[in-house]
C-alpha cells in the first residue's frame, strides 16, 4: 500500500527522457524469442508488465539476458521453438501480456494455462479467445470471459479473416502473432485503426505483412529474423510531463527521443486543441517508429469536446486528460471510451471518484465523463491500484496550494520505474512512502 505524497504549486523544468514504450518493448521481446538467431534490444522498458513478458517467455526456455552495453539479448528459438512451461503462466498485471501471449502460444504443441493478479482476473478476455477460435485453436476462458486462458495444442492452426468488434491493438496483435503460425494467408480487420506497432515491427524482423483495403495480411509458416531493436520512449509517459508543464505556469520542458508513432498522438492533437504549446523537434524514424523530442512550455487551456475516432489513438491518456481538463477554461467532454471501464481499474469511475474527491466538478456518463474546468483542491485519492490513475493524480498535485496524498500506488512500476525520481528532477515537491499511508 505504498503512497505518494505532492506539494503544490510547483513547476516543471529541465530536459529529460522518459523509460522506453512499454507497448513496442513487449513486442520486441515477443518477437526476439519467436524469431531465427539473437535479438538486441536498446531503450527496453524493464517494468514488472514487461517482465512478465520476459519471464513468461524464460519460463518456455528462451534465454533473455540484460548486457550492461548492449541492451537486452534475446536468443531467438523460432516459431514452433518454445518449450512446455510445466506450469501457469503469470502475466502479473499486465493485459497486454496476457493477449499478446495468448496469441503466440495458440500455435504450439504443448498446453498452458496463463493467470493474472486481481485486477488482470477481472478484465475481460472473451475477445481474444474469439479471433483465436476463428484460426482453429483450442482455447477456453474460466468464469464467464475472465483469466485463467486455457490453451490445448491442435495440429495445425488454419489462416482465416477477422472482422474486430472492439478497437484493441492487442487483440489485434494476438491474432497476428497466432496467425504466424497458421497454415496460409489470415486476415484483420478493425473498427477503428488502433496502435501498429506488431505491423511495424514485422517488417522488422522480416515478415512480409500487407494491407488489402481496411484488411491487415500475414501469411503463416515463414520464420521470422532476429533483428536490432532501439524503443524509443513512451509517449504514454511522456503525458503525465506534457500534461504538468502545460498547466503550471512558467513551466518548459523538453522529453527527449519520445514515439510519436501517429496511431498514438492523439493526446498531443487534443491538448493542442486545448491551447497547449507542444513542439515536435528533432523528428526521427528509428526501427519504423517516429521519433521527437517534445518542448513544452505552459499555456492557459480551454476545454474542447474530445471527439470519438480520437479515442483509441489516447486510449491510455485518459486519466491525465482529466486532470488538464479540470485546469482548463470550460467544459471537456469525452464519449465512446467505454472501454476505459475495462483497463486496470474502471478508469471512467477511478477519473470521477477521483476529480469529485478533489473539488472538481465531473459527471459520469456511461462512455466517458464531462469535467467542468476549475480548481484543484487538495486532498486524499485511492487510486485503485491502477498506475495511471497514480500518476495522473500525482500530477494534479502541481496546481494544488497544498498537497494531495494517492494512496495505493505499488502499481507505478508496472509502466513507469523511476516515476517519482525523473518528476523530483523536474522541481516537483513529490515523495514516495513504502507502507500504508499515516497520518
Ligand atoms: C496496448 C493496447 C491498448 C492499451 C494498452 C497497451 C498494446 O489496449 O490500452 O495499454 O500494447 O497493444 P487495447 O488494445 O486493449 O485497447
Amino acid at each position: 500500500m505504498n503512497s505518494f505524497t505532492i506539494n503544490g504549486p510547483g513547476v516543471l523544468r529541465g530536459s529529460i527522457s522518459v523509460p522506453g514504450d512499454k507497448s513496442i518493448s513487449h513486442r520486441a521481446v515477443i518477437l526476439g524469442a519467436i524469431a531465427q538467431g539473437r535479438t538486441k534490444i536498446k531503450g527496453l522498458l524493464e517494468s514488472e508488465d514487461v517482465l512478465s513478458t520476459v519471464n513468461a517467455l524464460r519460463n518456455m526456455g528462451v534465454k533473455i539476458d540484460h548486457h550492461k552495453d548492449e541492451g537486452m539479448l534475446i536468443e531467438g528459438v523460432g516459431l514452433y521453438g518454445l518449450k512446455d512451461p510445466g506450469q501457469p503462466l503469470n502475466m502479473g498485471n499486465s493485459g497486454t501480456a496476457m493477449r499478446l501471449m495468448a496469441g503466440v502460444l495458440a500455435g504450439q504443441s504443448f498446453p498452458s494455462t496463463l493467470v493474472g493478479d486481481d485486477s488482470l482476473s477481472q478484465r475481460p478476455m472473451g475477445r481474444v479467445v474469439e479471433p483465436l477460435l476463428a484460426l482453429g485453436a483450442d482455447i477456453s476462458v474460466q468464469n464467464s470471459g475472465y483469466p485463467p486462458i486455457q490453451i490445448k495444442p491442435v495440429n495445425q492452426l488454419k489462416g482465416a479473416d477477422y472482422v474486430m468488434p472492439v478497437a484493441s491493438a492487442q487483440v489485434k496483435s494476438a491474432f497476428l502473432l497466432a496467425a504466424l503460425c497458421a497454415d496460409g494467408a489470415s486476415r484483420v480487420k478493425e473498427p477503428e485503426q488502433t496502435r501498429d506497432h506488431t505491423e511495424r515491427m514485422l517488417r522488422g524482423f522480416g515478415h512480409t505483412i500487407s494491407k488489402q483495403g481496411d484488411w491487415i495480411r500475414v501469411v503463416g509458416g515463414k520464420e521470422l529474423v532476429g533483428a536490432k531493436v532501439m524503443v524509443p520512449g513512451d509517449l504514454s509517459s511522456a503525458a503525465f510531463f506534457i500534461v504538468g508543464a502545460a498547466i503550471t505556469v512558467e513551466s518548459q520542458i523538453i522529453l527527449k527521443n519520445v514515439g510519436v508513432n501517429p496511431t498514438r498522438t492523439g493526446v498531443i492533437e487534443i491538448l493542442q486543441k486545448m491551447g497547449a504549446s507542444i513542439d515536435c523537434l528533432n523528428q526521427n524514424t528509428i526501427c519504423g517508429e517516429p521519433t521527437a523530442d517534445l518542448m513544452v512550455n505552459s499555456t492557459p487551456l480551454r476545454g474542447v469536446k474530445i471527439e470519438t475516432h480520437q479515442v483509441a489513438r489516447a486510449i491510455d491518456e485518459f486519466p491525465i486528460l482529466s486532470i488538464a481538463a479540470a485546469c482548463a477554461r470550460g467544459i471537456t467532454t469525452l464519449q465512446g471510451a467505454e472501454e476505459l471501464r475495462v483497463k486496470e481499474s474502471d478508469r471512467i469511475r477511478s477519473i470521477v471518484s477521483g476529480l469529485n474527491g478533489l473539488g472538481v466538478s465531473v459527471e459520469e456518463r456511461p462512455d466517458g465523463y464531462s469535467v467542468t474546468g476549475g480548481e484543484i483542491l487538495p486532498g486524499a485519492v485511492n487510486c485503485r491500484s491502477d498506475h495511471r490513475i497514480a500518476m495522473a493524480f500525482a500530477i494534479a498535485g502541481l496546481v494544488v496550494s497544498g498537497s494531495i496524498i494517492i494512496k495505493d500506488t505499488v502499481n507505478v512500476r508496472t509502466s513507469f520505474p523511476g516515476f517519482v525520481e525523473l518528476a523530483a528532477s523536474m522541481g516537483m515537491q513529490i515523495k514516495e512512502q513504502v507502507g500504508p499511508h499515516r497520518g
